[in-house]
C-alpha cells in the first residue's frame, strides 16, 4: 500500500518596502494621535510601497527568500497561488504576473481573494492539490499594498492598514509532519461591513464615484472587531478538534494582526499565554493577506519554531472569510 502524501512548508520568505510610515507621521495628515493608535491597535508604525512598486513586485521578493529556502529553482514550482485583495490589475491576475517575473514556467496560476484570510485559504487548497498527487511543489503567497486603495482622509481606516508579502513553498513528504489539518469558512451576507462599494463589474467607476471615495476601503471597525474575535477563536477550536490536539498541545499561535486587542481576546479565549503568540502589529499594522505569512516567516527566522511542534495558524477578513491551519514541524 502506498504511503499518505503529507504537505509540509519547506521554505518561507517575506519582504515588506522600506519606505516606514509612523504614528507621529499620520498625526500629520488626519487628526489622531500616536496615543489613540497604540492604545487602540498596537500599530507604532506600517510600511508604504512606493508609486509603481506593484504587488507583484513585493510578492516576487518573498518567492525568491521561500524558493531558496526550500532549495527549489522556480521551475519546480507547479502551482502559484496567490492571496490579494489588491491585485496589480484587475485582469490578468496577479499569479501571472508573478509567474512571469520569477521564471516560473511549468506553474499552474491563481490568485485567490479571502482578504486577511487569503494566505490560509492558499495553504488549505494547496494541501488538498498534494493530497491527490497532482502537485509536489505549490507556491502560496500572501501580498498587499493596501496604502493603495486607503482613504487617507478617514481616520477609522488610514490608521490600520499596512503593505507587504509573505510566501511559503508547500511541498510532498511521506514523513509524519506538516500541514495536519485546515478549516475554511465565509459569510458573505456581512460582506458590506469591510467592502469597496465601486469599481467591479457591479458598479463600474463613473467619476462621481471616486469623488465620494467610494472606489477606497469602507469599514465599520467596531462591528468588524466584534466578528473578528468570534470567528477567529471559533477557527481555531475547529482545526484543534479536528486534529485530535487541545489548546494546550499549541506551542506557537501565529495569528492574522489586525488589532492588538483582537489578538490578546482570541489567546484569552484559548486560554494561551501571550509568550506563546506571535505579535508583529506593532511594526507592520494590518497587511491583510501577507499578515500570516510574514509574521510565519520571522517565527521561523527568530528560532521560534522548533522541529516537532505545532502552530496553529488563523484568520479573519473582509468577505466575512475566516480560517484556520495546524502545522507539525
Ligand atoms: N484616531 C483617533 N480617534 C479615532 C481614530 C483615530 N485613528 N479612529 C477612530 N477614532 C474615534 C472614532 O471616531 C470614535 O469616536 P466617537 O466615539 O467620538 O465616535 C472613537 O475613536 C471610537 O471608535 P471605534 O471605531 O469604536 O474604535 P475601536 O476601538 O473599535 O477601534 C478599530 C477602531 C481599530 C478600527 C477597531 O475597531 C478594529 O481593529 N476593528 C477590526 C479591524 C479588522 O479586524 N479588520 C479585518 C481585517 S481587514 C481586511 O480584511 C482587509
Amino acid at each position: 500500500m502506498s504511503k499518505k502524501i503529507n504537505t509540509f512548508i519547506s521554505g518561507t520568505g517575506s519582504y515588506a518596502p522600506p519606505r516606514i510610515l509612523t504614528n507621529f507621521d499620520l498625526e500629520k495628515m488626519v487628526e489622531t494621535s500616536n496615543e489613540w493608535i497604540i492604545s487602540r491597535t498596537g500599530i507604532k508604525e506600517r510600511r508604504i510601497a512606493e508609486d509603481g512598486c506593484a504587488p507583484s513586485d513585493l510578492a516576487l521578493e518573498a518567492s525568491k527568500i521561500a524558493l531558496e529556502e526550500a532549495q527549489l529553482t522556480p521551475d519546480q514550482i507547479d502551482l502559484i497561488l496567490l492571496g490579494t485583495v489588491t491585485p496589480d490589475y484587475i485582469l490578468p491576475s496577479t499569479a501571472c504576473i508573478l509567474q512571469d517575473k520569477l521564471k516560473a514556467k511549468n506553474a499552474a496560476v491563481l490568485d485567490i481573494v479571502a482578504a486577511c484570510s487569503g494566505f490560509i485559504y492558499g495553504l488549505s487548497i494547496a494541501s488538498a492539490f498534494i493530497s491527490i498527487d497532482q502537485y509536489k511543489n505549490i507556491l502560496v503567497i500572501g501580498v498587499e499594498t493596501l496604502s493603495k486603495i486607503v482613504n487617507w482622509k478617514d481616520r477609522n481606516t488610514c490608521v490600520i492598514f499596512g503593505d507587504g508579502a509573505g510566501a511559503a513553498v508547500v511541498s510532498a513528504t511521506t514523513e509524519d509532519k506538516g500541514i495536519l489539518g485546515t478549516f475554511l469558512f465565509g459569510d458573505g451576507s456581512l460582506a458590506n461591513l469591510l467592502h469597496i462599494p465601486v469599481g467591479g463589474a457591479k458598479i463600474p467607476l463613473p467619476k462621481e464615484n471616486i469623488d465620494l471615495n467610494e472606489h477606497l476601503i469602507h469599514m465599520q471597525g467596531s462591528e468588524v472587531f466584534k466578528s473578528a474575535v468570534r470567528a477567529m477563536e471559533d477557527a481555531a477550536e475547529h482545526i484543534i478538534q479536528k486534529t485530535g490536539l487541545t489548546p494546550e498541545d499549541v506551542d506557537l499561535l501565529i495569528p492574522h494582526q489586525a488589532n492588538i486587542r483582537i489578538i490578546e481576546a482570541l489567546a484569552k479565549r484559548l486560554k494561551l499565554p501571550m509568550s506563546k503568540v506571535y505579535v508583529n502589529i506593532d511594526r507592520y499594522g494590518n497587511t491583510s493577506a501577507a499578515s500570516v505569512p510574514i509574521a510565519l516567516d520571522e517565527a521561523r527566522k527568530k528560532g521560534l519554531i522548533k522541529e516537532g511542534s505545532i502552530s496553529l495558524l488563523v484568520a479573519f477578513g473582509a468577505g466575512f472569510t475566516w480560517g484556520s491551519a495546524v502545522i507539525k514541524w
